[in-house]
Protein backbone atom coordinates (compact mmCIF):
# COMPACT_ATOMS: atom_id res chain seq x y z
CA UNK A 1 0.00 0.00 0.00
CA UNK A 2 1.34 3.30 -1.07
CA UNK A 3 0.67 5.32 2.11
CA UNK A 4 2.79 2.14 4.34
CA UNK A 5 5.42 2.26 2.06
CA UNK A 6 5.50 5.41 2.17
CA UNK A 7 5.72 5.50 5.74
CA UNK A 8 8.36 2.68 5.51
CA UNK A 9 6.17 -0.28 6.57
CA UNK A 10 5.27 -1.69 2.98
CA UNK A 11 6.13 -5.22 3.91
CA UNK A 12 2.48 -5.62 5.49
CA UNK A 13 -0.50 -8.12 4.54
CA UNK A 14 -3.61 -5.63 6.18
CA UNK A 15 -6.87 -6.03 4.65
CA UNK A 16 -6.57 -2.15 3.51
CA UNK A 17 -3.48 -3.25 1.30
CA UNK A 18 -4.30 -1.98 -2.18
CA UNK A 19 -4.33 -4.64 -5.18
CA UNK A 20 -1.65 -3.92 -8.22
CA UNK A 21 -2.18 -1.04 -9.92
CA UNK A 22 -3.91 1.14 -7.53
CA UNK A 23 -3.01 3.67 -5.88
CA UNK A 24 -4.86 5.66 -3.33
CA UNK A 25 -4.53 9.61 -3.04
CA UNK A 26 -6.63 12.79 -1.57
CA UNK A 27 -8.76 15.42 -2.25
CA UNK A 28 -8.10 19.04 -1.36
CA UNK A 29 -11.11 18.02 1.74
CA UNK A 30 -8.89 15.24 2.95
CA UNK A 31 -11.38 12.64 0.94
CA UNK A 32 -9.15 9.56 0.01
CA UNK A 33 -9.80 7.98 -3.58
CA UNK A 34 -8.31 5.39 -5.32
CA UNK A 35 -6.89 5.46 -8.74
CA UNK A 36 -6.90 2.27 -11.08
CA UNK A 37 -4.03 2.95 -13.08
CA UNK A 38 -4.57 0.12 -15.47
CA UNK A 39 -8.35 0.31 -15.92
CA UNK A 40 -7.63 4.64 -15.95
CA UNK A 41 -10.39 5.19 -13.38
CA UNK A 42 -11.18 6.77 -10.21
CA UNK A 43 -13.33 5.38 -7.33
CA UNK A 44 -14.20 6.31 -3.45
CA UNK A 45 -14.69 3.02 -2.21
CA UNK A 46 -10.85 0.88 -1.11
CA UNK A 47 -11.37 -1.88 -4.19
CA UNK A 48 -10.86 -4.55 -1.32
CA UNK A 49 -12.79 -3.14 1.70
CA UNK A 50 -15.77 -1.17 -0.16
CA UNK A 51 -14.82 1.58 2.75
CA UNK A 52 -14.71 5.39 2.52
CA UNK A 53 -11.61 6.83 4.57
CA UNK A 54 -10.48 10.48 4.58
CA UNK A 55 -7.10 11.75 6.41
CA UNK A 56 -7.09 12.33 10.13
CA UNK A 57 -5.67 15.85 11.63
CA UNK A 58 -3.42 18.50 10.42
CA UNK A 59 -0.34 17.86 7.96
CA UNK A 60 2.96 17.12 10.34
CA UNK A 61 5.01 20.42 10.80
CA UNK A 62 6.97 21.91 8.08
CA UNK A 63 4.43 20.23 5.14
CA UNK A 64 2.22 22.51 3.23
CA UNK A 65 -0.88 21.48 0.73
CA UNK A 66 -0.44 22.81 -2.77
CA UNK A 67 -2.53 22.64 -6.02
CA UNK A 68 -1.34 22.26 -9.36
CA UNK A 69 -2.26 23.38 -12.46
CA UNK A 70 -4.11 20.73 -13.17
CA UNK A 71 -6.43 20.86 -9.93
CA UNK A 72 -4.03 18.38 -8.34
CA UNK A 73 -3.54 18.51 -4.63
CA UNK A 74 0.52 17.69 -3.74
CA UNK A 75 2.04 18.08 -0.84
CA UNK A 76 5.46 20.31 -0.01
CA UNK A 77 7.73 19.42 3.16
CA UNK A 78 9.66 21.97 3.59
CA UNK A 79 12.51 20.72 6.00
CA UNK A 80 13.15 17.97 4.05
CA UNK A 81 12.59 19.99 0.52
CA UNK A 82 10.78 17.61 -0.93
CA UNK A 83 7.20 17.23 -3.26
CA UNK A 84 4.83 14.52 -3.21
CA UNK A 85 1.38 13.66 -4.60
CA UNK A 86 1.13 11.53 -1.36
CA UNK A 87 -0.71 13.01 1.37
CA UNK A 88 1.09 12.43 4.44
CA UNK A 89 -1.74 12.04 6.77
CA UNK A 90 -2.55 8.66 4.63
CA UNK A 91 -0.75 5.85 6.60
CA UNK A 92 -3.18 7.10 9.41
CA UNK A 93 -6.36 7.40 7.82
CA UNK A 94 -10.40 6.99 9.69
CA UNK A 95 -13.47 5.30 8.45
CA UNK A 96 -16.06 7.73 7.43
CA UNK A 97 -19.99 7.24 7.18
CA UNK A 98 -20.63 6.53 3.63
CA UNK A 99 -23.84 8.35 4.10
CA UNK A 100 -22.58 11.11 4.48
CA UNK A 101 -22.22 13.51 1.44
CA UNK A 102 -18.99 13.74 -0.66
CA UNK A 103 -18.65 16.34 -2.36
CA UNK A 104 -20.13 19.00 0.95
CA UNK A 105 -17.15 20.91 1.88
CA UNK A 106 -16.15 20.94 5.78
CA UNK A 107 -16.59 25.08 5.75
CA UNK A 108 -18.20 27.26 3.83
CA UNK A 109 -19.30 30.75 3.90
CA UNK A 110 -22.52 30.47 6.71
CA UNK A 111 -20.01 28.52 9.44
CA UNK A 112 -19.52 30.20 12.31
CA UNK A 113 -16.14 30.37 14.21
CA UNK A 114 -17.55 28.96 17.24
CA UNK A 115 -18.00 25.74 14.83
CA UNK A 116 -15.08 25.83 13.18
CA UNK A 117 -13.05 26.27 16.69
CA UNK A 118 -15.24 23.38 18.11
CA UNK A 119 -13.10 21.02 19.99
CA UNK A 120 -9.84 23.47 20.00
CA UNK A 121 -7.82 24.39 22.89
CA UNK A 122 -5.33 27.15 22.18
CA UNK A 123 -4.35 27.06 26.20
CA UNK A 124 -0.17 27.83 26.01
CA UNK A 125 -0.72 29.77 22.55
CA UNK A 126 -0.38 33.56 22.02
CA UNK A 127 -2.20 35.14 20.23
CA UNK A 128 -1.76 38.89 18.76
CA UNK A 129 -4.40 40.73 16.83
CA UNK A 130 -4.16 44.16 15.82
CA UNK A 131 -7.71 46.36 15.67
CA UNK A 132 -8.63 43.85 17.97
CA UNK A 133 -11.38 46.26 19.44
CA UNK A 134 -14.07 46.29 17.14
CA UNK A 135 -15.61 43.93 13.60
CA UNK A 136 -13.40 41.18 12.66
CA UNK A 137 -10.41 41.92 15.05
CA UNK A 138 -12.30 41.77 17.56
CA UNK A 139 -14.78 38.65 17.22
CA UNK A 140 -11.04 37.26 16.36
CA UNK A 141 -9.46 37.53 19.25
CA UNK A 142 -13.22 36.44 21.46
CA UNK A 143 -12.87 33.57 19.54
CA UNK A 144 -9.22 32.63 20.29
CA UNK A 145 -9.54 33.89 24.24
CA UNK A 146 -12.76 31.54 24.55
CA UNK A 147 -10.62 28.96 23.95
CA UNK A 148 -8.00 28.92 25.88
CA UNK A 149 -5.54 31.79 23.91
CA UNK A 150 -3.66 34.11 25.74
CA UNK A 151 -4.75 37.05 23.45
CA UNK A 152 -3.38 40.49 22.88
CA UNK A 153 -5.38 43.02 21.45
CA UNK A 154 -3.31 45.79 19.59
CA UNK A 155 -5.29 48.88 19.58
CA UNK A 156 -4.66 52.87 19.30
CA UNK A 157 -7.58 53.80 21.74
CA UNK A 158 -7.03 52.37 25.09
CA UNK A 159 -10.27 53.05 26.18
CA UNK A 160 -12.08 51.51 23.32
CA UNK A 161 -9.80 48.44 23.95
CA UNK A 162 -10.38 48.35 27.58
CA UNK A 163 -13.86 47.96 27.03
CA UNK A 164 -13.21 45.25 24.19
CA UNK A 165 -11.43 43.44 26.99
CA UNK A 166 -14.21 43.82 29.44
CA UNK A 167 -16.76 42.22 26.55
CA UNK A 168 -14.54 39.41 26.29
CA UNK A 169 -14.29 38.54 30.04
CA UNK A 170 -17.87 38.90 30.75
CA UNK A 171 -18.64 36.24 28.48
CA UNK A 172 -15.79 34.16 30.62
CA UNK A 173 -14.23 35.52 33.24
CA UNK A 174 -11.07 33.47 33.03
CA UNK A 175 -10.31 34.82 29.53
CA UNK A 176 -6.23 35.82 28.91
CA UNK A 177 -6.70 38.64 27.42
CA UNK A 178 -5.21 41.90 27.82
CA UNK A 179 -4.77 45.16 25.89
CA UNK A 180 -1.70 47.24 24.60
CA UNK A 181 -1.54 50.61 22.64
CA UNK A 182 -0.58 50.17 18.83
CA UNK A 183 -1.53 53.23 16.69
CA UNK A 184 -0.06 51.67 12.75
CA UNK A 185 -0.21 54.94 11.68
CA UNK A 186 2.63 56.90 13.97
CA UNK A 187 5.90 54.41 13.16
CA UNK A 188 7.20 55.10 16.20
CA UNK A 189 4.10 54.13 18.05
CA UNK A 190 4.93 50.47 15.99
CA UNK A 191 8.40 50.50 17.79
CA UNK A 192 7.64 50.66 21.57
CA UNK A 193 4.81 48.62 21.16
CA UNK A 194 6.81 45.40 19.48
CA UNK A 195 9.46 46.89 22.60
CA UNK A 196 6.61 46.22 24.94
CA UNK A 197 5.34 43.35 24.04
CA UNK A 198 9.45 41.64 23.48
CA UNK A 199 9.57 42.72 27.12
CA UNK A 200 6.94 40.83 28.18
CA UNK A 201 9.04 37.37 27.00
CA UNK A 202 6.31 35.92 25.92
CA UNK A 203 5.99 33.47 22.62
CA UNK A 204 3.87 34.41 19.90
CA UNK A 205 2.06 31.80 18.27
CA UNK A 206 -0.62 33.47 15.79
CA UNK A 207 -0.21 37.07 14.75
CA UNK A 208 -3.26 38.61 12.84
CA UNK A 209 -2.61 41.85 10.95
CA UNK A 210 -5.94 42.84 10.84
CA UNK A 211 -6.59 46.64 11.71
CA UNK A 212 -7.71 48.67 8.62
CA UNK A 213 -9.47 51.90 7.18
CA UNK A 214 -11.09 52.83 4.18
CA UNK A 215 -12.51 55.43 2.61
CA UNK A 216 -10.41 57.90 4.18
CA UNK A 217 -9.98 61.79 2.83
CA UNK A 218 -6.40 62.46 1.94
CA UNK A 219 -4.23 62.36 4.75
CA UNK A 220 -0.75 62.58 5.94
CA UNK A 221 0.47 60.48 8.87
CA UNK A 222 3.17 61.96 11.19
CA UNK A 223 5.50 60.10 9.34
CA UNK A 224 4.45 61.40 6.09
CA UNK A 225 3.06 58.90 4.32
CA UNK A 226 -0.59 58.42 3.24
CA UNK A 227 -2.82 57.02 5.98
CA UNK A 228 -4.58 53.90 4.35
CA UNK A 229 -1.65 52.99 3.01
CA UNK A 230 0.73 53.26 6.35
CA UNK A 231 -2.08 51.62 8.53
CA UNK A 232 -3.21 49.13 6.30
CA UNK A 233 0.07 48.04 5.02
CA UNK A 234 3.17 49.32 6.02
CA UNK A 235 2.71 49.99 9.60
CA UNK A 236 2.09 46.26 9.79
CA UNK A 237 4.93 45.11 7.99
CA UNK A 238 6.95 47.42 9.84
CA UNK A 239 5.45 45.71 13.23
CA UNK A 240 6.40 42.05 11.48
CA UNK A 241 10.19 42.95 11.04
CA UNK A 242 10.71 43.78 14.63
CA UNK A 243 8.47 40.78 15.60
CA UNK A 244 10.17 38.27 13.30
CA UNK A 245 12.37 37.07 15.86
CA UNK A 246 9.75 35.98 18.48
CA UNK A 247 7.67 34.26 15.75
CA UNK A 248 11.21 32.36 14.68
CA UNK A 249 11.61 31.64 18.09
CA UNK A 250 8.21 30.54 19.09
CA UNK A 251 7.58 28.10 15.80
CA UNK A 252 5.30 26.32 14.67
CA UNK A 253 3.85 30.03 14.42
CA UNK A 254 1.68 31.95 11.58
CA UNK A 255 1.14 34.97 10.42
CA UNK A 256 -2.64 36.45 9.10
CA UNK A 257 -2.71 39.18 7.33
CA UNK A 258 -6.58 40.23 6.37
CA UNK A 259 -6.13 41.48 2.98
CA UNK A 260 -9.74 42.25 0.67
CA UNK A 261 -10.74 40.63 -2.46
CA UNK A 262 -10.82 44.52 -4.09
CA UNK A 263 -6.96 44.39 -4.02
CA UNK A 264 -7.88 42.54 -7.26
CA UNK A 265 -9.14 46.19 -8.71
CA UNK A 266 -5.84 47.75 -8.75
CA UNK A 267 -2.04 47.47 -9.86
CA UNK A 268 0.97 49.37 -8.56
CA UNK A 269 2.86 49.37 -12.34
CA UNK A 270 2.64 52.21 -14.40
CA UNK A 271 1.43 52.37 -18.31
CA UNK A 272 4.85 50.14 -19.33
CA UNK A 273 4.11 47.88 -16.70
CA UNK A 274 7.14 49.25 -14.31
CA UNK A 275 6.41 49.23 -10.76
CA UNK A 276 5.81 52.84 -9.47
CA UNK A 277 6.43 52.82 -5.96
CA UNK A 278 4.81 56.53 -6.21
CA UNK A 279 1.39 55.21 -6.41
CA UNK A 280 1.84 53.53 -3.26
CA UNK A 281 1.83 56.61 -0.95
CA UNK A 282 0.21 59.53 -3.65
CA UNK A 283 -0.26 63.30 -3.36
CA UNK A 284 -3.11 64.48 -2.77
CA UNK A 285 -3.84 65.42 -6.48
CA UNK A 286 -3.62 61.53 -7.30
CA UNK A 287 -5.62 60.45 -4.60
CA UNK A 288 -8.49 58.22 -4.89
CA UNK A 289 -9.77 56.55 -1.58
CA UNK A 290 -11.32 53.46 -3.01
CA UNK A 291 -7.86 52.53 -5.25
CA UNK A 292 -5.86 53.82 -1.82
CA UNK A 293 -7.67 51.03 0.00
CA UNK A 294 -7.33 48.55 -2.79
CA UNK A 295 -3.50 48.82 -3.38
CA UNK A 296 -2.78 48.90 0.17
CA UNK A 297 -5.07 45.15 0.07
CA UNK A 298 -2.59 44.38 -2.78
CA UNK A 299 0.19 45.53 -0.24
CA UNK A 300 -0.77 42.86 2.20
CA UNK A 301 -1.33 40.04 -0.23
CA UNK A 302 2.17 40.44 -1.44
CA UNK A 303 3.65 40.97 1.41
CA UNK A 304 2.14 37.95 3.30
CA UNK A 305 3.29 35.89 0.10
CA UNK A 306 6.85 37.04 0.18
CA UNK A 307 6.71 36.80 4.21
CA UNK A 308 5.55 32.99 3.68
CA UNK A 309 8.10 32.59 0.86
CA UNK A 310 11.23 33.88 3.31
CA UNK A 311 9.97 32.88 6.87
CA UNK A 312 7.90 29.45 5.65
CA UNK A 313 11.45 26.88 5.89
CA UNK A 314 11.57 28.53 9.82
CA UNK A 315 8.61 27.24 10.86
CA UNK A 316 6.68 30.98 10.22
CA UNK A 317 3.81 30.37 7.72
CA UNK A 318 1.73 33.32 6.43
CA UNK A 319 -0.70 33.72 4.51
CA UNK A 320 -3.49 36.37 3.61
CA UNK A 321 -7.37 36.18 3.61
CA UNK A 322 -10.45 37.62 2.18
CA UNK A 323 -13.24 38.04 5.02
CA UNK A 324 -16.48 38.31 2.79
CA UNK A 325 -17.71 41.19 1.48
CA UNK A 326 -19.48 44.27 2.63
CA UNK A 327 -19.99 42.67 5.97
CA UNK A 328 -21.30 45.27 8.62
CA UNK A 329 -18.72 46.13 10.41
CA UNK A 330 -17.39 50.22 11.41
CA UNK A 331 -14.95 49.63 8.34
CA UNK A 332 -17.33 52.19 6.32
CA UNK A 333 -17.36 54.91 9.16
CA UNK A 334 -15.39 57.27 7.14
CA UNK A 335 -18.07 58.13 4.24
CA UNK A 336 -21.54 58.84 4.53
CA UNK A 337 -21.79 56.90 0.68
CA UNK A 338 -20.24 53.67 2.13
CA UNK A 339 -22.74 53.74 5.57
CA UNK A 340 -25.46 53.24 2.96
CA UNK A 341 -23.76 50.90 1.01
CA UNK A 342 -22.85 48.98 3.66
CA UNK A 343 -26.12 49.33 5.37
CA UNK A 344 -28.56 48.23 2.40
CA UNK A 345 -25.96 45.05 1.42
CA UNK A 346 -26.44 43.85 5.32
CA UNK A 347 -29.05 41.38 5.13
CA UNK A 348 -27.21 39.29 2.30
CA UNK A 349 -23.66 39.43 3.62
CA UNK A 350 -21.81 37.43 6.01
CA UNK A 351 -21.70 38.36 9.84
CA UNK A 352 -19.71 38.91 12.02
CA UNK A 353 -19.45 35.64 13.42
CA UNK A 354 -19.41 33.66 10.14
CA UNK A 355 -16.62 36.06 9.08
CA UNK A 356 -14.42 35.66 11.68
CA UNK A 357 -14.33 32.05 11.08
CA UNK A 358 -13.17 33.04 7.57
CA UNK A 359 -9.35 34.57 9.59
CA UNK A 360 -9.56 30.93 11.20
CA UNK A 361 -10.39 28.37 9.17
CA UNK A 362 -8.37 26.50 7.00
CA UNK A 363 -11.22 27.39 4.31
CA UNK A 364 -7.59 28.70 3.82
CA UNK A 365 -6.99 25.53 1.98
CA UNK A 366 -8.77 26.07 -1.39
CA UNK A 367 -7.90 27.04 -4.23
CA UNK A 368 -6.75 30.57 -5.05
CA UNK A 369 -9.20 32.92 -6.05
CA UNK A 370 -6.25 35.11 -6.88
CA UNK A 371 -3.47 34.80 -9.44
CA UNK A 372 -1.47 36.67 -7.22
CA UNK A 373 -2.27 34.41 -4.33
CA UNK A 374 -2.06 31.12 -4.23
CA UNK A 375 -3.25 31.08 -0.63
CA UNK A 376 -5.58 33.53 -0.61
CA UNK A 377 -9.54 32.43 -0.39
CA UNK A 378 -12.25 33.61 1.79
CA UNK A 379 -12.85 29.34 3.44
CA UNK A 380 -9.15 29.62 4.34
CA UNK A 381 -9.50 32.56 6.28
CA UNK A 382 -10.23 30.33 9.67
CA UNK A 383 -8.03 27.66 9.39
CA UNK A 384 -4.77 29.98 8.72
CA UNK A 385 -5.91 31.15 12.00
CA UNK A 386 -5.02 27.23 13.69
CA UNK A 387 -1.82 27.28 15.00
CA UNK A 388 -0.59 23.94 13.87
CA UNK A 389 -0.19 21.35 16.63
N1 LIG B 1 -15.86 44.67 6.60
C1 LIG B 1 -15.59 44.20 5.39
O1 LIG B 1 -16.51 44.02 4.56
C2 LIG B 1 -14.20 43.85 4.96
C3 LIG B 1 -14.00 43.28 3.70
C4 LIG B 1 -12.72 42.94 3.30
C5 LIG B 1 -11.65 43.18 4.15
N2 LIG B 1 -11.86 43.74 5.36
C6 LIG B 1 -10.68 43.99 6.21
O2 LIG B 1 -10.93 43.51 7.52
C7 LIG B 1 -10.12 44.21 8.45
C8 LIG B 1 -10.94 44.60 9.65
O3 LIG B 1 -11.97 45.48 9.26
P1 LIG B 1 -13.40 45.54 9.94
O4 LIG B 1 -14.38 45.33 8.86
O5 LIG B 1 -13.46 44.70 11.15
O6 LIG B 1 -13.46 47.10 10.31
P2 LIG B 1 -13.51 47.87 11.72
O7 LIG B 1 -14.61 47.36 12.57
O8 LIG B 1 -13.51 49.32 11.35
O9 LIG B 1 -12.13 47.50 12.38
C9 LIG B 1 -10.94 48.11 12.02
C10 LIG B 1 -10.02 48.10 13.23
O10 LIG B 1 -8.78 48.70 12.82
C11 LIG B 1 -8.42 49.65 13.81
N3 LIG B 1 -7.57 50.71 13.31
C12 LIG B 1 -7.87 51.68 12.41
N4 LIG B 1 -6.83 52.52 12.30
C13 LIG B 1 -5.86 52.08 13.13
C14 LIG B 1 -4.56 52.51 13.47
N5 LIG B 1 -4.04 53.63 12.95
N6 LIG B 1 -3.84 51.79 14.36
C15 LIG B 1 -4.34 50.69 14.92
N7 LIG B 1 -5.58 50.24 14.68
C16 LIG B 1 -6.33 50.91 13.78
C17 LIG B 1 -9.76 50.22 14.29
O11 LIG B 1 -9.57 50.88 15.55
P3 LIG B 1 -10.52 52.12 15.98
O12 LIG B 1 -11.80 51.53 16.46
O13 LIG B 1 -9.73 52.80 17.04
O14 LIG B 1 -10.69 52.98 14.75
C18 LIG B 1 -10.56 48.95 14.39
O15 LIG B 1 -10.31 48.28 15.59
C19 LIG B 1 -9.54 45.41 7.69
O16 LIG B 1 -8.20 45.14 7.37
C20 LIG B 1 -10.38 45.47 6.42
O17 LIG B 1 -9.68 46.01 5.34
C21 LIG B 1 -13.11 44.09 5.81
Amino acid sequence: MAALRYAGLDDTDSEDELPPGWEERTTKDGWVYYANHTEEKTQWEHPKTGKRRRVAGDLPYGWEQETDENGQVFFVDHINKRTTYLDPRLAFTVDDNPTKPTTRQRYDGSTTAMEILQGRDFTGRVVLVTGANSGIGFETAKSFALHGAHVILACRNMSRASEAVSRILEEWHKAKVEAMTLDLAVLRSVQHFAEAFKAKNMSLHVLVCNAGTFALPWTLTKDGLETTFQVNHLGHFYLVQLLQDVLCRSAPARVVVVSSESHRFTDINDSSGKLDLSRLSPSQSDYWAMLAYNRSKLCNLLFSNELHRRLSPRGVTSNAVHPGNMMYSSIHRNSWVYMLLFTLARPFTKSMDQEKQSVKSQGWLHPSNSQINGRHSVHLFAKLLFPPR
